[in-house]
């Protein structure tokens, strides 16, 4: 018997955290915030819930390895929220990878980098996603991946 796709709508979004995200709770709270990641990732696998998108998550301190999900990214999700930690400000691999795939990225920070010192100001994939997300501490996560869904569900529509 033929099987009918129950929820044939359902978008897939990868979530990327970059390096020392691992340590947040612990990390520098007055600048991040007290959640933990495990706490973060929980709320966006439930928010991703009610916006019938599968939401995966990976955090690594390795460049490589975020360059490798954002390749491996292009059969399995159609869009991309990432915090790129301090590769934000650094990697041109980070910038090339997302380029490359061509995936519908938000750029997103718990903090407000343009508030810090002079050298968190440049981004390397503000000028190539969708948009950026910065200073409202856990929930630029929330906010991103919703503006995400719906600029999905926007150019679905086109
Ligand atoms: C950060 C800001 C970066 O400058 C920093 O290196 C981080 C976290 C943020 O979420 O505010 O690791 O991306």
């Amino acid at each position: 018997m033929m099987k009918i796709d129950p929820n044939p709508h359902q978008l897939s979004v990868l979530v990327l955290h970059g390096p020392n995200l691992n340590l947040l709770g612990l990390r520098e709270p007055g600048i991040y915030g007290v959640s933990t990641l495990a706490q973060i990732d929980t709320k966006l696998v439930e928010l991703g819930r009610s916006l019938n998108t599968v939401v995966e998550c990976l955090q690594s301190n390795h460049e490589g390895v975020l360059v490798d999900a954002i390749h491996n990214a292009r059969d399995r999700q159609q869009g991309i929220v990432i915090n790129a930690g301090a590769y934000t400000h650094t990697s041109v691999a980070l910038r090339d990878a997302i380029s490359a795939v061509q995936i519908p990225t938000v750029e997103v920070h718990l903090s407000n980098i343009y508030k810090r010192e002079q050298f968190r100001h440049h981004s390397y994939l503000a000028s190539i996603v969708v948009g950026q997300i910065s200073g409202f501490g856990a929930n630029s996560y929330y906010l991103g991946l919703q503006s995400l869904v719906a600029h999905l569900e926007d150019i679905s529509k086109q």
